[in-house]
Parts: structure tokens; C-alpha cells; sequence
């Protein structure tokens, strides 16, 4: 079959209702990140996301799959859910197109939040399907001899009714041309850790190990990293995208600030930008055996390409230019305007309990670390500034709750832009993890304290 077929994949959404919110927003929030990232999302949903749907609806695709987080969701009553979500699905009525999803963390997990996804997500599936809405997440649909197939990440239980669906579609899916495979997490983490269901992961690879698909689009960390990891036999793009972000922020390459967490024989990196920047999303194009996947960022135009033919590894034709920031020489003290340790954690949470010293001089404690957020670091007075080196022994106390914590990068701030030192790996004093594997965390004990060298060019 030579059929042609163009159609769009966009990420993390989080669109906001701020009536929705006067909780977090009124100085009550659940969580340490919940008042910026509902002011973040609250700010992106006016002055961002629609110009995304006006660029997307420009290029007039076939059709649109979102792949998480339509909304930011966990709403103060379960009548705002109902309102945020609705004006979402109002919103991206501007797409001019059919739109498919697979739902998303924050889209309704708890039961008084899922009416969200079954009073207004289902119906525009099924409406998009040409069929009555549907009752579950996870489903398929076939265009020009190609198999779509979405799974629903944030009901699946091991072995239950989604896992049997997983197994059976996949069984059928070698007489399809090509099979693109649609869920909200990451199958490989690539910039942060076990932030997605083990259970999940595992059913999907073993399925995809024995029956190989073209391409795994998710979302989630909002990080954007497009990777190519070997699964079985093959090769699987895994391609990410979000159209959260500042489109004038200049873009922060993941690799320069976290440790890249697969193993360097089983995958391929083409490109990763650090959460915040870059509101991209995917272009996919099918010619007959062929496949084109352009990344567009907005108001940049396509940044990144890949290609490939069923059953053969994808090769990245087009990779985004980064400025670069790290293997730089420190800068003289006179240059400097500021410096800060970044750092990423889970569960870091005693106040003063995660002190650091640089070179041998305590400079003070961490701040409060969770969630792997990518805003997260610990500025360092100017007083300190002259502390620094060319390699630098950096030591950071730990506490005995159970917890991850590393990704120390130094970060110093000139005119000319940011010049970032070597970055450390991760660091976990539980065995909470351990079903993952020796990598990608280094064990400690509890209370021990961490020494790396961090060092500039
Ligand atoms: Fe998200």
C-alpha cells in the first residue's frame, strides 16, 4: 500500500482555569511546587498555548494526538475539574482537526476527577472514531494501512484487563504497515529517574521486544528528548514533546545539566532540552514505508528530523543547535554575575539537613528538593565566588529519610551566557528502588555524605 497520511503529536498541555485553582493560588497549596507551577501553566495557557493551536491548525493535518495533561488539573471541587476540562476541549477545537488522547496524570486519576475524562475527553474520542464515546482509555484505530494504538498509563494495574488488551494488540499488529504507540510516560528514563510505573514499562517493552512498533510518543516530564533505544532485536524511537514552555527562553541542553540515565550501548541520543523551554511538538508524514518526523518549536520552525522504514532503525537527519555551556574554562571572578549549584531530589525534605561545602568551606544548605523540578539550586553568595576552581570538591550531608537526590551541576552566570561544570550522577539511600536495577543511582547510607569533583574546562 503507498498511502500518504500527515498528522500531529503534542505533548504535556496543563491548561489552567484559574477560578480553578483559588486554593493553591490563595496561599493553600498541596505541594512545595503547586503556587509556581499553577502560575507557570495559568501564564503559558494565555500566552502560549494558543498560538501552538493556531501553528498547529496551520499546517492541517489529518489529525492531532495529545498525549497527557490536558489540563493541570487536582482542581479545588470536582465542578471546576468539570470547568477547566471543559474550556480545555473548547480550546483545542482550534486544532481544525480530529483529536485523539492518552490520558495523562493530571487528567483525572481519583474517582471525582475521572467524570473529567468520561463527561468531556471520551466523547471527543469517540466523535474523532466515529463512534459513541468511549468507556475506556485505551483503544486503536487504523488509517492507510497503519495501526494507532493508546494505552491508558494512569488506570493500568499488572495483569489486568488493559494488560490483556496490550498483549492481544500487539499480537495483531505485524500486518500493519506501520504501528505508532501512544502513552503519557516515558518506557526508557532518560533524564529522570523512575518516574513512571515499573509494572508498565515492563508489560509494554516485553510487547514491544516480540512485536516491534515504528515509534513510542509519550510526555510527562515535560523534558522534550528524542532517543532511539534498543528493545529486543530493534531499535524504538522514543520521542518526546510538551508545548509547555517560555518560547523566548533560551533553550538549557539536557545534557548539560543532568546525567543521562541509559546505558550508553543500548540507546541513541539525538537531543534533549531541559523542561521550560522550546513549546514544540511533532509532525509525523507517512509515505508508504517511509516516515519523516519533524520536531517544530514554536515560532523556530522544524528543529529536529528523523526518518526511517518499517523494521529499520530511525536516523536523525536534522538535530537543534544548542549554545554551548559546558567543557568551558571558569570564568574570572570579574565576569562572574552570579553562580548556583543546580541540583535534582526526591524526598529531600529536613530544613538545614543537606548541607554543602565547596573546596572544603561550608556555604550553607540545600533547599527543599522534590519531584526531580527542574528549577530547582541552591545560589551560592558572592562572598563564596572566589572558592571556586578549576576542579571543585563539592560534599553535600545527607539525612536518614528515604530519599534520591544528585545531578549537582555549578552553574556560573556571565554576559555572554551560562558556563556549567560536569555534572554528578544520582545518588539513593532506600531500597525503594532497586527493581530498576543497579543503574542509575549510586546506594549510599543513610546519613552519609556525598563527595564528587566538579570540574570546568
Ligand atoms: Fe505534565
Amino acid at each position: 500500500m503507498n498511502s500518504t497520511l500527515r498528522f500531529i503529536v503534542m505533548g504535556d498541555l496543563h491548561y489552567v482555569q484559574e477560578q480553578s485553582h483559588q486554593r493553591a493560588l490563595n496561599g493553600n497549596p498541596r505541594g512545595v511546587t503547586e503556587v509556581a507551577d499553577v502560575t507557570r501553566n495559568l501564564w503559558l495557557t494565555r500566552n502560549v498555548t494558543p498560538e501552538v493551536i493556531s501553528s498547529i491548525a496551520s499546517l492541517k493535518p489529518d489529525f492531532v494526538i495529545q498525549t497527557g495533561d490536558i489540563i493541570h488539573g487536582h482542581c479545588d471541587n470536582e465542578e471546576l475539574g468539570l470547568r477547566e476540562m471543559r474550556e480545555a476541549m473548547e480550546l483545542l477545537e482550534g486544532l481544525l482537526a480530529p483529536i485523539f488522547f492518552a490520558l495523562g496524570t493530571h487528567d483525572g486519576v481519583v474517582k471525582h476527577e475521572r467524570i473529567q475524562v468520561e463527561q468531556y475527553v471520551y466523547p471527543i474520542i469517540g466523535k474523532s472514531l466515529g463512534t459513541a464515546p468511549l468507556t475506556k482509555g485505551y483503544y486503536t484505530f487504523e488509517k492507510a494501512g497503519c495501526l494507532f494504538i493508546f494505552l491508558d498509563y494512569t488506570t493500568f494495574v499488572k495483569d489486568d484487563e488493559q494488560a490483556a488488551f496490550i498483549k492481544e494488540t500487539f499480537a495483531r499488529s505485524g500486518k500493519y504497515e506501520h504501528v505508532f504507540l501512544f502513552a503519557h510516560p516515558p518506557l526508557i528514563c532518560v533524564g529522570r529517574p523512575f518516574f513512571t510505573h515499573f509494572d508498565f514499562v515492563n508489560t509494554v517493552l516485553r510487547e514491544i521486544a516480540e512485536h516491534p512498533v515504528d515509534v513510542y510518543f509519550c510526555g510527562h516530564t515535560h523534558n522534550q528528548v528524542s532517543t532511539l533505544h534498543k528493545v529486543g532485536g530493534h531499535w524504538l524511537p522514543q520521542l518526546k514533546s510538551s508545548v509547555l514552555g517560555y518560547p523566548d527562553l533560551a533553550p538549557v541542553n539536557l545534557r548539560d545539566v543532568r546525567t543521562i540515565l541509559p546505558d550508553p550501548s543500548s540507546f541513541d541520543y539525538g537531543w534533549g532540552y531541559l523542561e521550560d523551554s522550546a513549546p514544540g511538538w511533532w509532525e509525523i508524514t507517512v509515505n508508504g514505508e517511509s516516515v519523516q518526523a519533524d520536531w517544530h518549536v514554536l515560532r523556530k520552525g522544524v528543529q529536529g528530523q528523523l526518518r526511517w522504514r518499517r523494521g529499520e532503525k530511525a536516523e536523525f537527519v536534522k538535530k537543534p543547535e544548542f549554545a554551548t555551556t559546558s567543557g568551558l574554562a571558569l570564568p574570572s571572578l570579574g565576569e562572574i554575575r552570579s553562580v548556583q549549584l543546580r541540583a535534582a531530589g526526591t524526598n529531600c525534605k529536613t530544613p538545614e539537613g543537606y548541607r554543602l561545602s565547596i573546596n572544603g568551606t561550608d556555604v550553607g544548605a540545600l533547599p527543599r528538593l522534590e519531584y526531580f523540578d527542574s528549577r530547582q539550586f541552591f545560589k551560592l553568595e558572592p562572598k563564596f565566588w572566589p572558592l571556586l576552581e578549576k576542579a571543585n570538591r563539592i560534599e553535600v550531608t545527607t539525612c536518614e529519610e528515604p530519599m534520591c537526590i544528585g545531578g549537582f551541576v555549578l552553574e556560573v552566570e556571565t554576559a555572554a551566557g551560562w558556563v556549567r561544570s560536569t555534572v554528578t550522577d544520582y545518588y539513593a539511600n532506600t531500597d525503594r528502588w532497586d527493581h530498576w536495577g543497579k543503574a542509575p543511582v549510586e546506594k549510599i547510607v543513610p546519613g552519609q555524605t556525598i563527595v564528587e569533583e566538579l570540574a570546568f574546562g
